[in-house]
């Protein structure tokens, strides 16, 4: 009689624990996708680790190739599972999502439990507000895989140069593995199974502005007129915390934001959008209609003992909606419907970790949210569970809701949700932001890698509080920072309560001039951005890419992580960079607005030989028409050929999807001492002839510019001389 699981179980049930990791076989492995496997241990339980990462449960396609190498081993030790991924040859490892540390992955650990962690100071910077339980590796050849872990219980995830390990602090999970012939190959894979990003609104893509906080109509007018006054680009202005009355959720404050109907139309007609945050602690308050009709609909989160779970957070005590419960979640999104009809263009959601202030600091004590065996009840596929099973998916579930609910609330506009929670597979609903980073040099260039990463793990649409949000900030950091933030796919600057005033214009004249030229280069490339935008929406691409995109079997860029590329078409060097190591073959340097090349703030941008970039004119907000002219910036490769493609449709709403839009594709090719630029295809119903009367071709040829202007229609022929 075999007496090893009769003493497993005595030992498990006396509390004491075995030391000996107990090997699991794989239960099931198949292929789910074009080179994409799943593999099911055996015990796997879905009521014990439910999927909160995938887009859809994927369906068996087959069996594994036969030369399939990658394979997790998998293990059990004391109710805990983990996986283990040996690897052969010389891999570089990306991924993990939200990061400190270096862009190259190799020697690096991180836990995956979602904290507040202001200047990433908890842990050493090895735990952030998000969970991407998702590694890259790249092959010497320029083949790639990527591995995802679907599991949201506690974790770490360590990234030996040899040796994956996922050790998590729960049941038994699934394991996906793509293994595809490039870095952009996988990344695809990635967003085949977990989704992509929904086309934004293009106001989105401009410039943000925000402050904790503004703090009154008046000063949040302000700021709008003289961001037009001074002539300086901006799309978006941030209403932060106090807002609220009180700090409750879904209300205003009665004397400072008495109007919030009047202030977002005053905002509408000067072409600004209005962004205003939602927490999702609800203050405990008998008087508070919010709270009075989550109690009547039972949807906070109770302890075990069946008593309201209670947190401070802003406003004080707060109950928490249990938002793996679909009704609940349903009751969230409905909340947005009046909110929004103010006039409100987009909802911040923040401190959803959940971060709770428990007022213990000692190290052992202080969990920072809710303790681990607080239970969550689930509903539709998600079965009840603790909250060291839902922890690391409660953002990523809020957004779901908030999601839902502001779509429900104006069907016809595309939602603008940001988050500072969220798990892998979570771009599906939400942009994000990389926390609470402070103003200093470290975190400016630490800015470029956490931002890769973050791209590189399915999550294009995202960037930092530019400028730093904790502490204060001088003109120089700020100028460093906002000259390459101004080609992050989320530009936005931020700061704390109690920092200086950090708006452009905040440090002389000097800085705001060249605050003015950062942000005029961004509207400029907006076409470029929102064709990106559109591409990533569609493939999960990054829009922010590593330099080694450029070539992946080029071993001199995989560590590189100062400089980085805008699509695949335009390198970005900031002005901090020391010695980066750029990609080989041609690549011109581009001037958009007058002086940028010789400002020493401004990121030197180069564009790819073989390529087109379409930009438009400066404009104010991206409502206003770029395309007067439309300018085409070319690139020619060493075969005197070149393309690119510009995106355009209505800007926001869903038209896009039953045919009103354009994708335009470009050519150029040289012919003797001539070169000819026209459409070389269409895509799409809508007319933009109209729209695009002009176009200025800049032709960049060996350090010379050559200028042409002609139409959409017969093309423009630029003679070379
Ligand atoms: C959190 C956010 C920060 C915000 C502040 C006040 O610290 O990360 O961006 O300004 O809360 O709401």
């Amino acid at each position: 009689m075999n007496l090893k699981p009769i003493l497993f179980s005595f030992l498990i049930a006396a509390g004491i624990t075995t030391t000996t990791a107990q090997e699991i076989s794989v239960l099931k492995s198949s292929l789910v996708g074009n080179r994409i496997a799943e593999f099911i241990p055996k015990g796997f339980d879905k009521n014990k680790t439910p999927s909160l990462i995938l887009a859809s449960e994927p369906k068996a396609k087959g069996k594994l190739p036969s030369d399939w190498s990658l394979v997790p081993e998998f293990t059990f030790k004391n109710e805990k599972a983990s996986a283990v991924l040996n690897l052969k040859g010389d891999v570089s490892l990306y991924g993990g999502g939200e990061v400190t540390g270096p862009l190259l992955r190799n020697g690096q650990s991180i836990k995956l439990w979602n904290t507040d962690t202001g200047a990433y100071s908890v842990e050493g910077g090895k735990r952030l507000y998000q969970t991407h339980p998702w590694v890259m590796g790249v092959r010497a050849d320029g083949s790639a895989f990527g591995i995802i872990f679907d599991s949201t219980w506690k974790a770490e995830l360590i990234t030996n140069s040899n040796q994956i390990i996922y050790n998590s602090e729960g049941a038994l999970f699934r394991v996906y593995i793509i293994d595809r012939k490039s870095p952009q190959e996988v990344i695809k894979g990635l967003s085949e199974l977990t989704g992509t990003i929904k086309l934004p609104p293009r106001w989105a893509l401009g410039y943000h502005q925000c402050r904790f906080s503004y703090d009154s109509e008046k000063r949040v007018m302000e700021i709008a007129d003289t961001f037009r006054e001074k002539k300086i680009p901006c799309d978006v202005i941030w209403m932060d915390i106090d807002y609220m009355q009180g700090y409750r959720v879904f209300t205003f404050d009665s004397i400072r934001f008495k109007n919030p109907k009047v202030l977002n139309d005053n905002l509408h007609k000067k072409g600004f959008r209005a962004v205003y945050m939602i927490d999702p602690g609800v203050k405990v308050d008998k008087d508070y209609a919010v709270y009075n009709s989550g109690t009547q609909s039972d949807v906070w989160v109770k302890q075990n003992n069946g008593e309201e779970y209670h947190g401070k957070v802003w406003p004080g005590d707060c109950a928490f909606p249990d938002f793996t419960s679909p009704k609940t979640r349903n009751w969230w999104g409905g909340l947005y419907k009046d909110f929004l009809a103010t006039g409100i263009d987009g909802v911040w959601n923040d401190m959803n970790e959940p971060a709770v202030n428990d007022n213990d600091f000692s190290e052992d004590k202080r969990l920072g949210t809710m303790p681990y065996d607080t239970p969550h009840k689930g509903g539709g596929n998600l079965p009840q569970g603790s909250h060291l099973l839902y922890h690391n998916a409660y953002g990523r579930l809020m957004v779901e809701a908030s999601y839902n609910g502001i779509l429900k609330a104006n069907p016809s506009k595309r939602p603008f949700l940001l988050t500072r929670s969220n798990l892998l597979g979570g771009q599906r609903y939400a942009a994000t932001w990389t926390g609470d980073n402070y103003a200093g040099w470290d975190h400016l260039k630490l800015s470029v890698p956490m931002s890769l990463t973050l791209g590189l793990s399915g999550q294009p649409f995202n960037g930092p509080d530019i400028g730093g949000f904790l502490g204060n900030t001088d003109g120089d950091l700020w100028a460093n920072w906002l000259g390459f933030g101004a080609f992050m796919p989320f530009a936005r600057g931020h700061a704390c309560a109690g920092t200086n005033d950090k708006e452009p214009w905040a440090y002389g004249a000097e800085i705001e001039k060249t605050s003015r030229i950062a942000l005029e280069r961004r509207y400029r490339l907006l076409p470029y951005l929102y064709t990106l935008f559109y591409e990533s929406s569609q493939t999960g691409l990054p829009v922010m890419a590593p330099v080694f995109f450029a070539d992946a079997q080029d071993s001199r860029l995989r560590a590189e992580e100062q400089a980085f590329l805008l699509g695949e078409n335009l390198l970005v060097v900031p002005a901090f960079a020391k010695d980066p190591i750029l990609p080989s073959g041609i690549w011109e340097e581009l001037s958009l607005v007058d002086g940028d090349k010789q400002d020493k703030y401004q990121a030197k941008l180069s564009i790819k030989g073989g390529s087109i970039i379409p930009a438009g004119k400066i404009i104010q907000n991206a409502g206003e028409n770029s395309f007067d002219p439309l300018s085409l910036f070319v690139c020619l490769d060493k075969d005197g050929k070149a393309n690119g493609e510009l995106y355009v449709d209505e800007g926001d709403g869903f038209g896009f999807q039953k045919g009103d839009y354009r994708l335009v594709t470009f050519s150029a090719e040289k012919n003797n001492n001539t070169v000819l630029i026209k459409t070389a295809g269409i895509q799409g119903k809508r007319n933009i002839d109209k729209e695009i009367n002009k176009i200025n071709v800049h032709l960049l040829l060996n350090g010379k510019t050559y200028e042409g202007t002609g139409t959409l229609k017969d093309g423009i022929t630029i003679t070379l001389n």
